[in-house]
């Protein structure tokens, strides 16, 4: 896929299949990660933990539900596939740009991949808080999870980004 169509066809899917993805897609997904630029190369800061297994991922969806309009919902959607994104918490704020960087690469290594996939900030507030969770999830103790990607097969087909619309306001310094 070329880069434009893959910026176009990237969008957060919030409705996946109860399937699997293949071993080779999650390799070339981390891989698109380690792509990522990193502030200062520090690649040793950034830790990535993929979870598939079927009781851990019951476990974050009701120990880190979210909530809207009063009903809790699934944070991850029931995508089978979740990728946390954690960081080493410097002086500096670069984490969590640096986390950005990897998380969107993965993104976008799904979406050219035909799989359907979402950036997720919402529920990492309670699993931060989580002690135990983040413990059984074997995140190095030095590590803060800063976001996630959630990848799956996409349930619906979701709709492209306007080829020609752009969103964020702007001015030119002629
Ligand atoms: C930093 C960041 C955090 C986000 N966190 C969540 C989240 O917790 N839950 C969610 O459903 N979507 C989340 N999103 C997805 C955005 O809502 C989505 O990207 C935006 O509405 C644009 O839609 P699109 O991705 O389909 O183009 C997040 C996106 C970003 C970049």
């Amino acid at each position: 896929m070329e880069t434009k169509e893959a910026l176009r066809k990237r969008r957060s899917c919030r409705h996946f299949l109860n399937k699997q993805i293949a071993k080779t897609d999650l390799q070339q997904i981390i891989w698109a990660g380690n792509t990522a630029p990193v502030g200062m190369g520090k690649y040793q800061n950034i830790h990535l933990t993929v979870v598939q297994n079927t009781e851990m991922l019951a476990r974050l969806s009701s120990e880190c539900a979210e909530t809207w309009n009063g009903q809790r919902f699934d944070p991850r959607y029931g995508a089978p596939t979740l990728i946390l994104v954690s960081a080493v918490l410097e002086k500096e704020p670069t984490a969590y740009a640096n986390v950005a960087c990897v998380v969107e690469n993965m993104h976008l290594m799904a979406t050219d991949l035909g799989l359907g996939s979402i950036y997720l900030w919402g529920f990492i507030k309670y699993l931060k808080q989580n002690e135990k969770l983040k413990c059984d999830l074997s995140i190095p103790s030095e590590f803060e999870p800063l976001s996630a990607l959630a990848v799956g097969y996409a349930a619906k087909p979701m709709k492209e980004h306007d080829s020609k619309k752009l969103k964020i306001g702007i001015n030119f310094i002629d």
